[in-house]
């Protein structure tokens, strides 16, 4: 193996793990080859020689140095084909795809249609990839969400309101229910729970009338619009309500130690792998070991037992 390429979706970490990337191969004697916006860039052949100085001060940075897209293209035959004699073309003898369910599915077509070598870092906000229990961005994306959700709760407790808090998560409630569960809401709804709104709705009541006087409701964005639920409630109870949709922030920002150490870890085991010939995987932390999961697994729908948290957070109301 002498060149490898990488491509990338964005989130906190993914800078940490190009770098990762990009210093194990230089000390494997390997090149590097970063791919810029994701695999509409294989396709374009939109390809850049990443060296070791290419990745200085990037630790720290939020997002992807390489750019990425929502590739369509990808999803074809034509795609695919013009994207196996890309990487043909340029020689590359490996590949490694840092991304959400999306992107590892286009790994698992490279890898399994057209024997290509290929490692997948699992790396999305929503931490829905099967059989990984954390995935790079996630850790950072509940942090600058609960930071947020700190600043509200100031307003809510001063002018005694109740606020319907929008997060990201487009069919997992996993920031939902960390953020719900740290910040000391009094309700989370998520795709994984049917939460009865009447009964919610009477707690609110129950509560007013034993001098409870502010509320935060934590809803993902898979599940309902806040919007929406807050105008039930008000409807419902005649109680004002606020919203706050807390959208794109949780995706950027600077990244935590957590998710740049294993970004680091990752970056530098997807290279050994590669340099083993191990193909068609995608690799993660558990119980702080390095492990492998055919992707064909790890795209699978990710079941999260959103109970465990869910009976706590009412518990701790
Ligand atoms: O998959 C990560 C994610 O941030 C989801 O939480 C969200 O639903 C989606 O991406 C937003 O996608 P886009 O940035 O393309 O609007």
């Amino acid at each position: 193996m002498k060149k490898i390429a990488v491509l990338t979706r964005d989130c906190a970490g993914v800078n940490a793990a190009i770098r990762s990337i990009v210093r194990t191969a230089c000390h494997n004697s390997l090149e590097v080859v970063g791919i810029r916006r994701g695999y509409d860039g294989i396709i374009e052949n939109d390809f850049i020689t990443l060296n070791r100085t290419d990745v200085s001060g990037i630790i720290n940075q939020g997002g992807t140095i390489l750019k990425t897209s929502r590739s369509k293209k990808m999803f074809t035959q034509d795609g695919q084909k013009k994207a196996v004699e890309n990487l043909q073309k340029n020689n590359i003898k490996g590949l490694i795809v840092i991304g959400g369910s999306g992107s590892l599915v286009g790994a698992h077509i490279l890898a399994s249609k057209y024997g290509i070598n290929v490692v997948g870092i699992p790396a999305t906000i929503d931490n829905d990839i099967n059989n990984v229990d954390l995935t790079l961005g996630a850790d950072t994306a509940v942090n600058v969400a609960l930071d947020a959700l700190d600043k509200i709760r100031d307003t809510a407790t001063s002018l005694e309101r109740i606020f319907i808090v929008e997060v990201m998560g487009r069919y997992c409630g996993y920031i939902a229910l960390e953020v719900a569960l740290a910040g000391g809401c009094e309700e989370v709804l998520v795709p994984e729970l049917d939460v009865d709104i009447d009964i919610l709705c009477k707690e609110i009541e129950e509560g007013k009338k034993k001098g409870k006087a502010s509320w935060i409701i934590i809803v993902a964005e898979g599940k309902a619009h806040a919007h929406n639920i807050a105008e039930i409630i008000t409807n419902k109870t005649g109680f004002e309500t606020r919203v706050a949709v807390l959208g794109h922030i949780q995706r950027g920002g600077r990244p935590t130690s957590k998710d740049r150490i294993i970004g680091a870890r990752l970056g530098n085991y997807a290279v050994e792998c590669l340099i083993k010939n191990n193909s068609d995987i995608c690799i993660t932390e558990k119980n702080d070991k390095l492990i492998k999961i055919p992707l064909s697994v790890a795209i699978k729908k990710k079941d999260i037992d959103a109970n465990r948290y869910y009976r706590l957070i009412k518990i701790l109301t």
